[in-house]
């Protein structure tokens, strides 16, 4: 068990980019202050905002500069409810692949269908795998890494907003479903979903490693 004072603790303080002139310390504090919201309001997000956010997404760093992301923004009702079937039958069916009890099976089903339905924007993630310059795990591994990369930048862009977002990992446990519910190219591989709205929750402090045991130095 790690001492209090051997940890540090992540900056909550929420941080608006707009408010910043821009010193380093300045954008390292932003940039640290970002957390996982899973609580939103049900203010809208604007389009023009999702735009902005969604251009630095597409600013990340990309295997061969491959650019193998792609953003499905669901935005109707349809849409919404055929994901949250795909995403929450999958999970039904490995939880009782488990054997987990029905009654907890039905509580996570049914929390996870609010979480989708309360969220004001969802963005799937996928991965094309025609993005991709030749056929080797490794090559397929860049392009998971660089879908993540874009992931970040999105959450990042959203934070300078001062919106809230969490990536949520469900669509890797059911990209075949996925693609069917929402008639994606079979290329398109998801690889999760981030949820995305105005936060209605003040994130838990978040105890981070301390530095020194994550860095390890080669040095003369
Ligand atoms: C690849 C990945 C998958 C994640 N999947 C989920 C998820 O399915 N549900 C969830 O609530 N949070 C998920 N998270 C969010 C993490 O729980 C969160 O990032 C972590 O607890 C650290 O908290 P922070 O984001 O506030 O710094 C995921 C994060 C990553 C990077």
């Amino acid at each position: 068990m790690k001492s209090a004072s051997s940890t540090r603790s992540c900056q909550t303080r929420s941080t608006r980019i707009d408010s910043m002139n821009l010193q380093p310390a300045d954008l390292q504090h932003f940039l640290r202050s970002r957390r996982s919201i899973r609580k939103f309001t049900d203010a809208p997000v604007a389009d023009e905002v999702l735009r902005e956010i969604l251009k630095t997404a597409v600013c990340a760093p990309s295997a061969h500069g491959m650019q193998p992301w792609r953003f499905v923004v669901i935005d109707n009702l349809g849409a919404r409810s055929a994901l949250g079937a795909a995403l929450t039958g999958q999970m039904r069916t490995d939880m009782q692949a488990e054997n987990a009890p029905e009654a907890e099976i039905n509580q996570r089903v049914e929390r996870s269908l609010r979480r989708m339905s309360e969220a004001p924007k969802i963005i799937l993630l996928c991965r094309d795998a025609e993005a991709q310059r030749a056929q080797h795990p490794a090559e397929e591994q860049m392009g998971v890494q660089s879908v993540a990369m874009a992931g970040l930048q999105l959450m990042l862009a959203a934070h300078a907003h001062g919106l809230g977002s969490v990536w949520i990992c469900w669509p890797l446990y059911a990209g075949a479903e996925t693609q069917r519910a929402l008639s994606l190219p079979t290329s398109w591989q998801p690889q999760g979903m981030i949820l995305l709205g105005q936060p209605a929750e003040e994130p838990r402090e978040k105890k981070l490693k301390p530095l020194d045991d994550v860095i390890f130095y080669i040095q003369d």
